[in-house]
């Protein structure tokens, strides 16, 4: 066996197209990631059809840029591995044909990832030290989940979204109050000028001991209060309007993130996900993991939207653990558990 692994990853679940050269896992050669943001703008969101055209011009470039930066050649790599499932089965069908047809031209193995056990992963680039098991509150633009992750390629789903994923609520909650998109962090950057406690906003907790959440009930609460103030002509301070939005929906995540932690005897939360990256998020679960004693750990906001760094990280942990090259039969699915 060789000193050292090294793969190319691939990702192109929504509207970035990435690669990236990743050694033994956690350590970065190169992650290239093209954007589509602007394209997708004028729409107010990801137009499907439009995603995949763009990765389909832009995955060569991107795969390319991604060896040369690393300085290494095709003839260096051990295994490809590429986002198959979840997301947009247009976006995802690029990314896995561009792979298959590179494992099959290099003969070398070729590795399918989940986009959500990638996004966990990115925590193991950032974190050195960090090693399973632990607590992950994942919370991206299509997914809100609550995971124990008891190996590297050990997962159990304990909660999950019931409706709109967290960063969904947070898009069209921008979208009404005329931010923008990607919504996200532009209301992120706005709620630090409001106050949170403004606006009672509902916290949606469902059944006693249940650990998914429901964000769709309190995104109405938003659409309810900004129609009445609009029917009495009464001015809105979008500002606390999305504070107080914000705090509710951080609120409901970090309290069943950190009681799953302490139900589970879990002593590490691992906080992953584009809204991983949002301010407010970040400060409430780090006080409440100091007082709870749990560390905490999350990426830095490069590596918490989709990256191709996060699947080769996971790639490589499913290559060790044995994973089937699946090289021809490669198929990509828009919905896929995590376990
Ligand atoms: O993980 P990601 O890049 O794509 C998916 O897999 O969905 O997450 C994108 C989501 C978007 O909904 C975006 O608005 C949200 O993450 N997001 C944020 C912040 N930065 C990105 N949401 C709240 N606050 C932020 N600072
Ligand atoms: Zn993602």
């Amino acid at each position: 066996m060789k000193d050292h692994i090294v793969c190319l990853a691939i990702e192109s679940s929504c509207d970035e197209t990435s690669a990236a050269v990743v050694v033994d896992g956690r350590r970065v050669l190169s992650n290239i990631i093209s954007t589509q943001i602007d394209i997708h703008k004028a729409y107010g969101g990801v137009v499907p059809e439009i995603a995949s055209r763009h990765h389909l011009n832009n995955i060569n470039p991107v795969i390319d840029e991604a060896l040369d930066s690393a300085g290494i050649g095709f003839k260096d790599l051990d295994f490809i591995c590429v986002t198959n499932r979840p997301g947009l089965i247009g976006a995802l069908l690029i990314g896995t044909a561009s792979a298959k047809a590179l494992a099959y031209a290099l003969n070398i193995p070729l590795i399918g990832v989940h986009h959500i056990r990638g996004h966990i992963c990115a925590n193991y680039i950032a974190h050195p030290e960090l090693e399973p098991p632990f607590t992950a509150l994942v919370v991206s633009g299509g997914h809100s989940t609550l995971a124990d992750v008891r190996g590297y390629t050990d997962y159990e789903i304990v909660g999950q979204t019931r409706d709109d994923a967290a960063g969904e609520a947070f898009d069209k909650v921008a979208r009404v109050l005329g931010l923008g998109y990607p919504g996200g962090p532009l209301l992120d950057k706005l709620a630090r000028e409001g106050n949170p406690e403004a606006i009672p906003f509902k916290r949606v907790y469902l059944e006693k001991d249940s650990y998914d959440f429901s964000f769709s009930g309190t995104k109405t609460g938003v659409l309810n209060y900004l129609n009445s103030k609009r029917q009495k002509n009464e001015a809105v301070n979008s500002a606390d309007v999305a504070a107080s939005f914000q705090a509710a929906v951080v609120e409901v995540l970090v309290t069943k993130a950190v009681r799953l932690a302490k139900d589970r005897g879990r002593d590490k939360l691992v906080l992953a996900g584009g809204v991983a990256a949002n301010s407010c998020l970040r400060e409430s679960l780090a006080k409440a993991c100091e007082k709870a004693g749990i560390k905490l750990f999350a990426p830095p906001p490069v590596l918490c939207t989709d990256n191709g760094a996060m699947i080769g990280c996971a790639g490589y942990y499913e290559y060790m653990a044995g994973a089937k090259d699946e090289k021809m039969n490669l198929d990509a699915f828009a919905n896929a558990p995590l376990e």
